[in-house]
């Protein structure tokens, strides 16, 4: 298990845009933690920092002490995660078993041995043969996004990344999705850092919940409290995810 920090970070853009003002946030071990906040609040671009797809403009970013701009170790920072984009990023040109292969054998297994941890990690997300052999377009988005995970925890992380893991399914398919998450998260015992606009899926995945608004993290916080927690911001965004949701169902 490893655990995050960021500390004061700030990322701006040749455009003179601001996006992160200084995030500063811890993540422990073992914890399953979710950053909330606006489309456009830069959710997407903090999570790039911590993969080092950014370069940070000031402030750091450490996994179990390792800093993100310590280019001699990017390999062993890099080695400890594991991200679930929200568009599952399979290779559409690789079927459902190669797609989870391709992982394994970064790793420098034999291909029998890779092909059977595929397998093993398959059916442990509720997928069988009768899709190993058949291409992503193949299969519905709710097995995609089972497949994606099943390629994301095939490498053993310490660490599990989920972009926005519901977007784009259905609400039941949302919900089967998230119980996944939530037991794969914790039968593996890893950290887990989710970031999503979606305040549902916060509170039935995370322990804990960070919202971020211009730049800064302005709350962190049990879910459970935010609807009180005193921050009008964070009030607002409570009460407009549960005002939305109740139109949904009407
Ligand atoms: N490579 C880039 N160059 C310049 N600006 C960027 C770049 N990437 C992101 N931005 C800007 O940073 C801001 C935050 O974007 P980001 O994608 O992180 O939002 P987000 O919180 O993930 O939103 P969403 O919930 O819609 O995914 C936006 O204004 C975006 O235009
Ligand atoms: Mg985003």
């Amino acid at each position: 298990m490893s655990n995050i920090v960021f500390d004061n970070v700030k990322k701006s853009f040749d455009s003179g845009l601001q996006v992160l003002k200084g995030v500063s946030l811890t993540v422990s071990k073992g914890e399953s933690h979710i950053i909330l906040g606006r489309s456009g609040c830069g959710k997407s671009v903090l999570l790039k920092c911590l993969l080092s797809i950014f370069e940070l403009s000031d402030g750091d970013i450490f996994v179990d002490g390792i800093s993100v701009r310590d280019k001699k170790r990017r390999h062993e920072y890099m080695r400890k995660f594991s991200i679930l984009f929200q568009g599952n990023a399979l290779f559409d040109s690789m079927t459902i078993l190669e797609n989870v292969m391709f992982g394994i054998k970064q790793l420098g297994k034999k291909t029998a041995e890779c092909k059977d941890i595929a397998k093993e990690k398959l059916e442990a997300v509720g997928l069988d043969k009768t899709v190993f052999d058949l291409y992503p377009a193949e299969i519905s988005g709710g097995m995609q996004k089972r497949a994606a995970l099943a390629r994301a925890i095939a490498i053993e992380p310490e660490i599990l990344l989920f972009d926005e893991p519901t977007s784009g399914l259905d609400p039941i398919t949302g919900g089967m999705i998230c119980n996944l998450l939530r037991d794969t998260v914790r039968k593996l015992n890893v950290t887990a850092l989710t970031i999503t606009h979606d305040l549902k899926v916060a509170e039935f995945l995370a322990d804990r919940a960070s919202v971020l608004n211009e730049g800064n993290i302005v709350w962190t916080g049990h879910t459970k409290d935010m609807k009180n927690c005193g921050n009008d911001f964070v009030e607002d965004f409570y009460r407009a995810s549960n005002v939305i949701l109740d139109k949904k169902l009407n």
